[in-house]
């Protein structure tokens, strides 16, 4: 039983999803999981585990930003073996090409968060990227389903309310399609455990026009999006597609 997540060993399978939002975890399990049961309910952030296409898949809240995000990634990986990891979550679209209700999948993420930098003693700039199988494999799912898809470099930073517009705009100038607050602390973390790693998102709105996605889009868009993910996961397993 680990500090932040109250699962005894054996509880959560090795491959997770990973939304932000607890309430977005229970409502997976219970949309898309088979025999899902509840295996955690500290703080509220809950985990379940059940089967999709019978292979044994988990889904663990993570909360908002790194600090929060890393607490259960290390868990995850430590305490339980888990190896494979899909954070399914939201982003703001960064450059024009990308629009809002589009599907990002992270291939890499920058990061103005320090955790690398304590890590790295502040003299290596660290690159964390996806798992490339786990990436090609969603990518193809995807590209089965008609669903169109950017796959390139998102920001995680640590603040969701930015004093500095001008580097959110100069980053897209260098190629970073949106911000979101997560991925570069779990592709860091996963290969640290040598574990596989991959963030699909969703873009809930767009820095550069404003614009904001309704409740009810984003819970259909949201849906497409958890459909590739767990196809994902569990490809190649026995059991799985
Ligand atoms: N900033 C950071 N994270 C996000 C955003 C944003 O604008 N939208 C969705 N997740």
């Amino acid at each position: 039983m680990s500090t932040h997540i109250g699962a005894p060993a054996g509880a959560i399978a090795p491959r997770v999803l990973l939304p932000g939002d607890p309430l977005r975890a229970k409502w997976i399990a219970e949309t898309f999981l088979e025999d899902a049961t509840c295996y955690s309910t500290v703080r509220n952030m809950y985990g379940f585990t059940g089967r999709y296409r019978g292979v044994p898949v988990s889904i663990q809240g993570s909360g908002m930003g790194m600090p929060s995000a890393s607490i259960y990634y290390h868990e995850l990986l430590v305490d339980y073996g888990v190896t494979t990891l899909i954070r399914v979550g939201t982003c703001g679209a960064l450059v024009d090409e990308v629009q809002l209700r589009e599907v990002v999948v992270a291939s890499a993420a920058s990061t103005d968060s320090a955790m690398n930098r304590i890590r790295f003693d502040g003299v290596i700039d660290y690159a964390p990227v996806a798992d490339f199988e786990l990436l090609r494999t969603a990518v193809d799912i995807a590209a089965g389903r008609g669903i169109p898809l950017h796959v390139g470099q998102v920001l995680a930073a640590d603040a969701f309310y930015t004093d500095r517009p001008d580097l959110y705009e100069r980053l897209g100038t260098y190629g970073v399609l949106a911000v979101e607050m997560e991925t570069a602390a779990l592709y860091t973390l996963a290969a640290r455990h040598r574990a596989r790693a991959l963030t699909i998102l969703t873009v809930s709105d767009h820095l550069r026009t404003g614009e904001r996605t309704s409740a009810e889009d984003r819970q259909q868009t949201f849906a497409e999006m958890v459909e590739v993910a767990l196809a994902a996961a569990v490809a190649g397993a026995d059991g799985g597609a």
